[in-house]
């Protein structure tokens, strides 16, 4: 069953527990697996940004969801590991664009900013898109793998 890895900082805690049980119910058919943290207390963005980045690199074909405050930090944490690619998005279209075009392997959300669309409907998005294997984004995606 492919897998969707899902973590935060204190700042994303509340978000993330809504898109667990959002997931729950609605994607039967992922097993989706907390990366912590278990509670709201403050806590450190790049331990759980690590987590999930790594554990979606060891898993192919796995997701990731990760969540801060911004989503800024805990997106730079998941992209300093090798073969991830987190995308932070606030709209479906960036989803979709961040699936598409960049092959993200990791959706990362800003609980304390502003949605243009839910975030269930982003998540959603960035689930049901698949990549564009288009030659052009093939290129473009291999120049990134080269840069690390
Ligand atoms: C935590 O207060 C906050 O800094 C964090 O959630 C995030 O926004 C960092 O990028």
């Amino acid at each position: 069953m492919k897998k969707i890895y899902i973590g935060s900082d204190h700042g994303g805690f509340e978000l993330k527990e809504t898109m667990k049980d959002y997931l729950a119910e609605n994607y039967k058919n992922y097993k989706v697996v907390d990366c912590g943290p278990d509670s709201d207390e403050s806590v450190d963005y790049p331990v759980f940004g690590k987590k999930v980045a790594r554990s979606v690199v060891e898993d192919a074909g796995s997701l990731g969801i990760v969540i801060c405050g911004s989503g800024i930090g805990i997106s730079m944490a998941a992209n300093k590991v090798k073969g991830a690619r987190a995308a932070l998005c606030n709209s479906k279209e960036l989803a979709r664009l961040a699936r598409q075009h960049n092959g993200a392997n990791i959706l990362a959300m800003g609980e304390r900013t502003m949605f243009i669309d839910d975030p269930e409907v982003i998540v959603s998005t960035f689930l049901n898109t698949d990549i564009d294997r288009a030659e052009r984004h093939e290129r473009r995606r291999s120049l990134l793998d080269e840069m690390c």
